[in-house]
C-alpha cells in the first residue's frame, strides 16, 4: 500500500503535466496579434460621410428616435485631430455567444489605452443585466492577453435581457450616470443592437455615446454594401463544418446511415449555406427558397425522400441532409401557426393573474384555448391536428425574452426525419422504393457557438473593436461599427458607422408591432446562392464530399475566408 502511494505521488506531476497539455496551444493563440487594416493602424483617425448608399429612415423610426435618426453613414479615414484624453468606457456582450468577442473587446481596449494610458473601461457582467444592476468588472491589460483570440463571451458573460421598460431604462441610465461614462459599446445581434439604438437616443444628454458590433453565428446581420456578415459566423459554419464533414467520412464508409442535422441558425438559412459549400452534403434546405417556392411540410418531406429513394436505386443507402434550424419558419402553414399561438400566448399572459401563464396549463388546455381563440380557425385547427406530435409541442414552446420563437429547442431534424420515413413505408408499400432507410439525427449549434475564431474572425472583430473606439472619439452616438470589403485582404478594409436607425423596420413581437433591426435572409438572387442551387444536383447523386478540416492558425487553410462571401464578392 504505502509503495502504491509513493508511486502515485511520483507520477503526479506527470499525470499534471498530462492534463495541462493544452498551455502551449492556448499560449499560440494569445500571442497572434491580429492585422489592423491601414485606416485604424496609426491611431483613432478621423470620421468623414460616405455617400452613395441608400440608407432609409421609417417615419416610425423618427418618431421613437427623433435624434439617433438623424446620423449620416460615416467613413474612418486615417489622420485628423482627435484630443486624446482619459475616458470613461463601458462595454457589454449582449446575446448568444459567437467566436471573436474576446478580440472586440482587446481592440477596444487597446486602442483606449493607446490613446490615453488612464483611459478605463469596465466591462459589464452576464450582460445587459449588467448595465441595469450595476454589475461590472474593470477590464485591465491582464484580462485582455489571458482571452485575446479565444472563444466564448466568458470574460464578461452574456445574456438576452430586452431594456424594454422606462425602469430599465433608467437603471441604465443611473448606472451609465454613476460610471460618468463617455461611450457604451453593446456587442450583439438584431435585438441587442435594437437596445443600442435606443440606449444612444436615451443617454444621450448624459454624455454617453452608444456604438453597436454586428455579432451574430447566425449571419443575418448584414448592410448591402457596407457590412458583408457579422463576426462570429465564419468560425461557428466551419466548426459545423468539421463534424459534418466527420459525418460524410463515417457515412461513406459504413454505408448504412442517412444522418439528418439541424444547424443553428434562426430564422435564416445562412449557416446552412455556408456548411453546404464547405462539405457539399447530400441534400440541403435552404429555408427561404422553400418561402419562395411555397412549398408545404409534406412537399419538403417529398424533397428529402426524393434523393433518398434515387440514391437507393444506385445502392447508397446512406447520406447527409442540411436542415436550418428555422426551416418551420419558411413553410408558410407552419409560419402561420407560429404567428397565431405567439400571439394567442402573448394575449393570454397579458390578461393572467400573478402566478399564472399559459406555459403552466396542461398541453390539453393549451390546444382548447387555441381552438376557442377568435383568430383561429377551422383550418387552422385541421392543420395543427394533422402535424406530427413533436411538431405540435413545439409550436407551444415560450418565446424568448424579445417575442422570438425558439427554434433552438423544437427538434425539426427529427419531426422531419420521422414524416420522411413514414413517406418512405407508404413508397415501399407501392413498390417504389426497395432501399433500407436507417437514420441518425443531430444537431450542431451551441459547439459552434463556443468554438476558436478563424483567423479571419481574429481579425475582423479586433479591427470592428478599433472602428468602436474611432466612432466614439469622433463625436458618433447611435451607429453600428462595420467594415466594408471584407472579401479583400485586411491591407483593403474600409471601416465605416452605419446609423442603428436606418437598419429597423416594424416587426410582430409578443403579438404587437415593434420597431427593430431587421435580419437578412438569404438573397436568391445572389450569386452564392445561384452557384449552390446548381452544384447540390451533383451533391445530391455523388459522393462529392468536401474536407475542410479544422480551424487553424497555420498551414494551408489558415487564411481561409467564408466561401459564400467569397462567391457573393466575385461571383
Ligand atoms: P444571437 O442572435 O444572439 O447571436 O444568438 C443566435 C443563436 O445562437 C441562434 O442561432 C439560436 O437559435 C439562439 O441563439 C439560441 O438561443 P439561446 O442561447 O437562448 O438558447
Amino acid at each position: 500500500m504505502a509503495g502504491e502511494s509513493r508511486n502515485d505521488m511520483a507520477a503526479q506531476p506527470q499525470i499534471d503535466k498530462l492534463l495541462s497539455d493544452d498551455t502551449k496551444f492556448r499560449e499560440e493563440r494569445y500571442a497572434y496579434q491580429p492585422v489592423l487594416c491601414p485606416a485604424l493602424a496609426t491611431g483613432p483617425g478621423t470620421t468623414r460621410p460616405l455617400d452613395g448608399f441608400d440608407l432609409e429612415v421609417l417615419k416610425v423610426a423618427h418618431e421613437q428616435l427623433p435624434f439617433v435618426s438623424q446620423n449620416r453613414l460615416l467613413e474612418i479615414v486615417p489622420g485628423g485631430k482627435v484630443v486624446a484624453k482619459p475616458r470613461r468606457l463601458g462595454l457589454v456582450l449582449s446575446g448568444g455567444p459567437a467566436p471573436g468577442g474576446h478580440n472586440v473587446i482587446a481592440g477596444f481596449f487597446e486602442a483606449a489605452k493607446q490613446d490615453h494610458p488612464d483611459s478605463v473601461l469596465f466591462g459589464f457582467l452576464d450582460g445587459p443585466q449588467g448595465i441595469f444592476t450595476n454589475k461590472y468588472l474593470e477590464v485591465t491589460a491582464e484580462l485582455v492577453s489571458q482571452h485575446k483570440n479565444s472563444g466564448g463571451f466568458h470574460m464578461l458573460g452574456t445574456g438576452r435581457d430586452k431594456i424594454d421598460t422606462p425602469q430599465k431604462m433608467e437603471q441604465c441610465r443611473q448606472t451609465c450616470a454613476a460610471l460618468k461614462l463617455d461611450g457604451l459599446v453593446v456587442v450583439g445581434g438584431d435585438d441587442s443592437n435594437t437596445n443600442a439604438a435606443f440606449l444612444a437616443e436615451n443617454l444621450r444628454e448624459l454624455g454617453t455615446q452608444v456604438i453597436g458590433i454586428p455579432k451574430t453565428i447566425d449571419g443575418d446581420l448584414q448592410v448591402p454594401g457596407l457590412l458583408p456578415l457579422p463576426f462570429g459566423y465564419h468560425s461557428a459554419c466551419l466548426a459545423f463544418a468539421t463534424e459534418i464533414s466527420n459525418l460524410n467520412s463515417d457515412c461513406k464508409s459504413d454505408r448504412k446511415y442517412w444522418h439528418f442535422i439541424r444547424l443553428m441558425g434562426r430564422g435564416t438559412s445562412h449557416i446552412a449555406l455556408e456548411v453546404a459549400f464547405q462539405t457539399h452534403p447530400n441534400v440541403v434546405l435552404i429555408g427561404e427558397e422553400i418561402e419562395e417556392q411555397e412549398l408545404t411540410i409534406h412537399q419538403v418531406v417529398r424533397l428529402i425522400a426524393d434523393v433518398i429513394v434515387e440514391r437507393a436505386r444506385q445502392g447508397k443507402n446512406y447520406g447527409t441532409v442540411l436542415i436550418p434550424e428555422g426551416i418551420l419558419e419558411f413553410i408558410h402553414e407552419v409560419h402561420v401557426q407560429i404567428i397565431k399561438i405567439g400571439y394567442i400566448i402573448a394575449a393570454y399572459d397579458r390578461e393572467a393573474q400573478e402566478g399564472e401563464s399559459f406555459h403552466r396549463l396542461s398541453f390539453e388546455d393549451q390546444v382548447l384555448l387555441i381552438d376557442n381563440s377568435d383568430i383561429w380557425r377551422d383550418y387552422d385547427s385541421r392543420i395543427f391536428m394533422g402535424f406530427p406530435f413533436l411538431l405540435q409541442r413545439g409550436l407551444l414552446l415560450p418565446r424568448d425574452s424579445h417575442g422570438n420563437f425558439q427554434f433552438s429547442l423544437v427538434n425539426t431534424e427529427r419531426i422531419l426525419l420521422e414524416m420522411v420515413a413514414t413517406y418512405l413505408r407508404k413508397q415501399r408499400a407501392k413498390g417504389l422504393y426497395k432501399g433500407t432507410f436507417k437514420s441518425q439525427s443531430h444537431y450542431y449549434g451551441y459547439d459552434g457557438r463556443g468554438t476558436f475564431p478563424t483567423k479571419f474572425d481574429c481579425d475582423y472583430t479586433y479591427n470592428l473593436g478599433r472602428t468602436a473606439y474611432s466612432l466614439l472619439v469622433n463625436g458618433a452616438n447611435g451607429y453600428l461599427a462595420a467594415i466594408m470589403e471584407l472579401s479583400k485582404e485586411v491591407a483593403d478594409w474600409r471601416p465605416v458607422g452605419i446609423p442603428l436607425a436606418s437598419l429597423m423596420h416594424l416587426e410582430e413581437r409578443l403579438g404587437r408591432q415593434a420597431l427593430v433591426i431587421a435580419k437578412q435572409k438569404v438573397d436568391l438572387e445572389s450569386p452564392a446562392f445561384k452557384i449552390l442551387a446548381r452544384e447540390r444536383e451533383k451533391w445530391a447523386q455523388e459522393d462529392h464530399y468536401r474536407f475542410p478540416g479544422p480551424i487553424q492558425f497555420r498551414g494551408p487553410a489558415a487564411d481561409n475566408k467564408p466561401i459564400s462571401l467569397m462567391l457573393n464578392a466575385h461571383g
